[in-house]
Formats: C-alpha cells, structure tokens, sequence
C-alpha cells in the first residue's frame, strides 16, 4: 500500500508547476531502486613544506538522482558536494579553492577555530574565476566538521546545489582509543539533505513565503548524495558520523528495530563517556558521532521519527504538522549479515573534558531571535530581512558584539517565535549550561558550535574565545536555517 504523498494536498503545490513526488519520502517503497550507499572520497591533502596542502575546485555538475532523469548541480572537486579533507590536529593546512562556478561564493570552516580572515564568511569572497587559498594551524580536538558556501543571501541556495563537505580531525587522543575507524570500511560518514526536484529533475528550491518562513523542507532525502541507499555493513560494530547538512529540516534519528546506539561524540568531538540511545535529535549543521551493533545479521533502517519538529508552536507548528513536516521516513537501509567481527570497542571512558566554571565568564550576552510572520514577510528586497537577532538584520557594515580573545562568555539566547532555531557561532566550540531551565542531559553535554533554541525557549550557553583575534574582521553568528540567515538573522562578532 502506498501512503499518499503529502505534497498533493499541500499549500506548497503552487499551480502550474508539478512536484516530482511518486516516490517521496513518505513512501514506503523507496528502497525498491536498491541504490547503493556512497562514501564521499577521502582527501588527506599532501605535505609541502610542512604544511598540508588541498586543491579544491567549486565547480558544476549534472547527477542523476533519479533514474533517466538529469538534476544541474554543484560541488567541490565532484559534480554534487566535496571530498572528506582530514587532517590531525596542530597541522597547519592551507586549501587553494578555485572558483569555477561563473559566479561568487565563499568556502566558510564550520566549527573550526581559526583567524577570522580565513573563516571563509561572507567577507571573504572568492570572486569567479579567482583562487582563494586560506592558511591555519588546527586548533579543535579530534571531531568531524564541515565547509559550505556562506555567500551573503546566496548560502541556502548554493548548499542546496551542492556546495558542502565533511572534514574530520583526529587527534593523537583519539587515535588511542580503540574506536571503530576505518573510513569508510566501520567509520561510516553520512550527510542528509532534504531536497525538492520538478518533474524534469532539476532542484526547486524556495517558491513560495511559507518556504521562506520555515526554510524549504523537500520530500527526498539524500544521504551522501543517493535517494534511500543500501549499505551493507562489513563490520558488526559501525560507527556513523552524521551531519544534518539539510537547509532546515530537523530529524529525530533512530533506528526501524528500535535498537540501541551509544552516541560518542556531538558537533565539537567526544563526548567524555559513551551515552546509550535509541533516538537523538539533530538540528541543521549539528553532528553525532554515534557507534551501532549490528551484530544480529538483520536488516535495519535509519529512520527519522515523528517528533523532530513537535516543538514548533501555534499557527507554525500547525502548519508544519499540515504540511507533513514531522511524520516518520526511512533515510538508508543497512544490510549485516556479512558482517564481520570487530576488534574495535566503546571504551568507557572517552576523553576528558576541561571544566569550566561560569564564574569565570566575563559576563552574560543577550541574543534575541525573531522573525516577521504571514503576510508582513512579503515582497521586502533583495535580503528579505524578515529575521533578526536582538531586533536587527544582518547587515555587513555593522557589527553586534564585540568578545575578548582569551574570555569566556554565557550567551542567553532567548527565542521569541513560534519555531525553533539552531544558532550557531563561527571561531568557537561552546557548552551547554541550562536550557528552558533544566540542565542538559548528558547527551546535551558535549563540545557544541550549534545548539537548538526551542520556540519561546531560553537556552545558556558558555563560549569560550581562544587562540585568535582580529581587530577589523568579524566572525558570523546566526541560525542556521539557511533560508532565516539568508533572511537576516545573522550578527557579526569581532574577537579582540
Ligand atoms: Cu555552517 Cu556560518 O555556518
Ligand atoms: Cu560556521
Ligand atoms: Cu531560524
């Protein structure tokens, strides 16, 4: 039987264009392609005088995500998305990124600690055609982050196209600890998209302001680039390192089975003990370094469950239960029954983490964010700025706040609208202290660069401003649905 496609009944439907839709997420036959599950390519650079050099080149693509069927595309030495970079921890890396694209972009470091003028922000534009070769010692411990285009009011629909990777770090901790990491073989890298495509199979991307209002939400799923993959396993404990490369979907991540997982890391590296679950919820640009036993030789679904947007409240939360956003899909299948014994372990003990006291912040920065609604969000220019943080919208010749390198602050973000928002801010690995009040699990615990605020929550964060500074050159904050940071919600930080 199959369930009905909740696109044709949607508001998102606008007349005249027709939604490629047969086989949306919502299906329950979407593993009938039998696609297999690609791992990006590994790329560890070369050693040139010391440093580790990559080459990338933005360049476009064509894929074909469905059968038969030609999707124009973007990516970084790849028609859509880039390669795995990795690199240890005290490398100094420098990346020449040629831009072949026929237009601007920008190649943004998420979640790494560096010089503001190498953050690959909206201030750092690589003009079409010219090369941009950022250079920085690697600060952050052992962790999987991430590079995107961060192109003023261009980022939503540039990473929608492809223009996104994953970088791991690794650390000489790390390599102590007798984890599942093979890359690719039991250390499994995943990155979800959502995506919406027109018949013809070319991308849609926003159309409408309900779309811009809550982000676009699209009815395929991508994993690594492939609608509803297989992957079979080759070892009986695998670890995935997943991103939520998405625009601004949320996913409650579990499996069809039920079956447990021990989560191990979150978006800044291990946590400092293994947390057993069997759901975890995943806010845009957020990671999980989770570890899964598979050792009962059954096929099992990566699933997202209902309630990854259960939060959003009023005529928001409504419409998006209308629209579909938060029923349960199936993302990847894994298939175990050849897989073979593992010597990895899950020590008990992970890493230590440094502590640190909220006494000892400087002091407390309010963040307010708001976003205009309905009808008063129409026709407003080119950067729509229908979304602000403390009552402004981004604007590049302004700068909202001003941290001292070498302090620690605690952010209060408070959220004064209907939907929740993952904020997230450049130059820093950041903890939770409280949020709505309570203190965070231990699965909330560990090293963050994005948190999720929940509609009309409060959440405290300590964030900690190392090892670099810069007198004129901002770092970005702002949420990380793209379609609100294109939309204006989005502050610049200088570090002095
Ligand atoms: Cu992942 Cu400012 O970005
Ligand atoms: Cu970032
Ligand atoms: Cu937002």
């Amino acid at each position: 039987m199959k369930r009905r496609n909740f696109l044709k009944s949607s508001a998102l439907t606008t007349a005249g264009i027709v939604i490629f839709g047969s086989k949306s997420l919502y299906a329950n036959d979407i593993f009938e392609q039998k696609r297999e599950f690609v791992v990006p390519p590994l790329y560890e650079g070369e050693k040139i005088d010391g440093k580790r050099v990559f080459d990338l080149n933005l360049q476009k693509g064509e894929m074909e995500f469905f059968k038969g069927l030609k999707t124009q595309t973007i990516g970084i030495n790849a028609p859509f998305l880039g390669p795995t970079l990795r690199a240890s921890q005290n490398d100094t890396i420098k990346v020449n990124i040629k831009n072949s694209l026929g237009y601007d972009s920008t190649i943004h470091w998420h979640g790494f600690e560096l010089p503001a003028k190498m953050d690959g922000g909206p201030h750092q534009i690589i003009k079409d055609g010219s090369i941009w070769s950022p250079q920085f010692a690697i600060k952050n411990r052992a962790s999987m982050l991430w590079y995107h285009s961060h192109l003023l009011h261009q980022t939503g629909a540039q990473v929608y196209k492809g223009l996104a990777g994953l970088f791991i770090i690794d650390d000489d901790e790390s390599q102590n600890l007798n984890l599942p990491h093979e890359y690719g073989i039991d250390d499994i890298p995943i990155v979800l998209q959502d995506r919406n495509f027109y018949n013809d199979g070319s991308f849609r991307y926003v159309s409408s302001m309900q779309e811009k209002m809550m982000g676009i939400h699209g009815n395929y799923v991508l994993v690594n680039g492939v609608i509803a993959p297989t992957l079979e396993a080759k070892k009986k404990l695998t670890r995935f390192r997943i991103l939520n490369g998405s625009n601004a979907r949320y996913y409650l991540l579990g499996f069809s089975d039920n079956k447990k997982f021990q989560l191990i890391g979150s978006d800044g590296g291990f946590l400092e003990q293994p947390v057993t679950l069997s759901q975890i919820k995943l806010a845009p640009a957020q990671r999980i370094d989770i570890v899964v036993d598979v050792s009962d030789g059954k096929d099992v679904v990566l699933k997202s469950y209902r309630g990854a947007n259960s939060q959003n409240m009023g005529m928001m939360g409504m419409m998006m239960r209308n629209m579909g956003f938060d029923r349960e899909f199936d993302l990847m299948k894994i298939k175990s029954k050849d897989a073979k014994n593992s010597t990895a372990t899950v020590p008990q003990n992970l890493i230590k983490h440094p502590v640190w006291d909220p006494k000892d912040s400087v002091g407390v920065r309010n963040i307010v964010l708001q976003m205009r609604m309905g009808m008063g969000m129409m026709n407003r220019g080119n950067g729509d700025d229908n979304f602000f943080i403390n009552g402004k919208s981004m604007d590049m010749n302004r700068i909202d706040a001003i941290a001292k390198k070498d302090t620690f602050e605690i952010w209060k973000i408070i959220n004064k609208s209907p939907m929740s928002h993952p904020l997230h801010i450049h130059n820093t690995q950041f903890k939770t202290l409280a949020i709505n009040g309570r203190k965070p699990n231990p699965s909330e615990s560990g090293f963050m660069d994005t948190v999720s605020v929940d509609p009309m929550g409060i959440v405290y964060i300590m964030v900690p401003f190392r090892y670099y500074s810069d007198n004129k050159v901002p770092y970005m904050f702002h949420c990380h649905i793209l379609e609100h940071e294109d939309g204006g919600m989005m502050g610049q930080l200088l570090v002095t």
